[in-house]
C-alpha cells in the first residue's frame, strides 16, 4: 500500500447543487491544506465530464465534498461503489438514510433518537386537498412556531420560523423551491449545536461540541458564510452533564444511520437540557467558516493530516473489499 501522500487525490466539489459554491469552498480548503503536506490533488467540479475521466483514468481515492442532494442523498456515492473507487465518507445505504429529513427523522425516531416532532408532506397533496386546510391540520398537530424547511437541502436554504399561520404559506413557498416535499417541525427553543465526528483509526469519536449564536432566530445562509456574524463557542456553552448528552445523542445517530469516517450532526438542547437532532450530515461542510475544520483544531487535529488518514483508511478498505 502507497503512503497515503503518494496516492493521487481527486477532490470533488461544486456540481450544479444550490450549494455549489459552498462545497468549491470546501473543496479549495481541503485541497490546500493536502497540499501543504505534499499530497497530489486533483481538484474536480462534478459535472457531465467527471464519469469519462475516471472510467478512461481512474481516481486513485475521491473525497467528495459536494453539498446537498448532488453530493449527499446516496446517487453520488453509489456512483463511486459502482466504478470500484476507494472514496472517504460515507456508503450508498446510509446516505440515503440520513439524507433525505423526513426518511432520517423516521428513522432516528425508530432507534428512540429524540428529534423534534414534525410533518412532511409533498406538494401535490396541497394542491390536490386544498393547502388551507392541509395547514390548518398540521397546526393542530404540531402548534407554534414552527420550521418549515425542505426534505432534501441543506446549508439552511428554503428554512423558514414561523410564528403565525398567516406566514405558513411564505414559508411553504420557499422550502418548495429547493424540495417537492415540505417538512414542518416544532420550533425548539435552546441552544445550537454543531456535533462533529470523526471515525479513524483510532474508532469514532465526537470532536469538540460547539454552540452556536447566530445574529437572529435561525444560523441560516448568511450567517454561516459571513466571518464574523456568528459566535461560536468550544466547548459549546452547556452544563456538562448535557453535553454529554447531546454528545451520546449524536454518536447514536451516526451508528443509527451507518456512516463512517466523518459526519457533522446539528441538533438543538433545549433549555431542560434534552438535546433534539435535527439532522446529520454526511459531507460536512470544509469552509473557512465551517463547523468541522474549527472542531478539528479544537481537538488539536490538522485537517490536512486528517484529511490524509482517512485517505489512507479509505484506500485499505477498498483492498480489504
Ligand atoms: N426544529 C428546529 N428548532 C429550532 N431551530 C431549527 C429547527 N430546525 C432547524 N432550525 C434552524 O435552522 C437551521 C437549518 O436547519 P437544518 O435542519 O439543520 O437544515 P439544513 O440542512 O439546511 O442545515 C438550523 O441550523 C437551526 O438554526
Ligand atoms: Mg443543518
Amino acid at each position: 500500500m502507497k503512503p497515503p501522500t503518494q496516492i493521487v487525490i481527486d477532490v470533488l466539489a461544486g456540481s450544479l447543487s444550490p450549494e455549489r459554491d459552498v462545497s468549491l469552498r470546501s473543496g479549495r480548503r481541503v485541497a490546500d491544506a493536502l497540499r501543504q503536506l505534499g499530497a497530489t490533488v486533483i481538484e474536480r467540479d462534478l459535472d457531465a465530464n467527471t464519469l469519462h475521466s475516471w472510467r478512461t483514468s481512474p481516481a486513485e481515492c475521491v473525497v467528495p465534498l459536494v453539498h446537498g442532494a448532488a453530493g449527499e442523498d446516496g446517487a453520488l456515492a453509489t456512483l463511486l461503489e459502482v466504478l470500484h473507487l476507494p472514496f472517504v465518507g460515507s456508503e450508498s445505504a446510509a446516505c440515503r438514510l440520513a439524507f433525505d429529513k423526513a426518511v432520517a427523522k423516521a428513522h432516528l425516531g425508530a432507534w428512540n433518537i429524540r428529534t423534534p416532532a414534525f410533518v412532511a408532506l409533498p406538494q401535490t397533496v396541497f394542491r390536490e386537498l386544498g393547502a388551507s386546510e392541509v395547514l390548518a391540520a398540521v397546526i393542530d398537530q404540531l402548534g407554534l412556531p414552527l420550521v418549515v424547511k425542505p426534505t432534501r437541502g441543506g446549508s439552511a436554504m428554503g428554512v423558514s420560523h414561523v410564528e403565525s399561520s398567516d406566514q405558513l404559506p411564505a414559508a411553504m413557498m420557499a422550502a418548495f423551491a429547493y424540495s417537492d416535499t415540505v417538512l414542518m417541525e416544532r420550533f425548539i427553543a435552546g441552544t445550537e449545536l454543531a456535533i462533529c465526528m470523526l471515525q479513524d483509526e483510532s474508532g469514532l469519536r465526537a470532536l469538540p461540541t460547539i454552540s452556536i449564536t447566530p445574529p437572529g432566530q435561525l444560523y441560516d445562509y448568511d450567517a454561516r458564510y459571513t466571518a464574523g456574524l456568528t459566535q461560536f463557542t468550544c466547548p459549546a456553552a452547556l452544563a456538562p452533564d448535557h453535553r454529554e448528552a447531546a454528545v451520546e445523542a449524536a454518536l447514536a445517530a451516526h451508528r443509527a444511520f451507518g456512516l463512517q469516517d466523518w459526519s457533522r450532526a446539528d441538533l438543538i438542547v433545549d433549555n431542560d437540557g434534552q438535546p433534539w437532532i435535527l439532522e446529520v450530515n454526511a459531507a460536512p461542510g470544509m469552509t473557512e467558516t465551517s463547523l468541522y475544520p474549527q472542531a478539528l483544531a479544537a481537538a488539536g487535529l490538522d485537517l490536512g493530516g486528517t484529511v490524509l488518514r482517512l485517505v489512507q483508511q479509505a484506500a485499505e478498505r477498498r483492498v480489504h473489499r
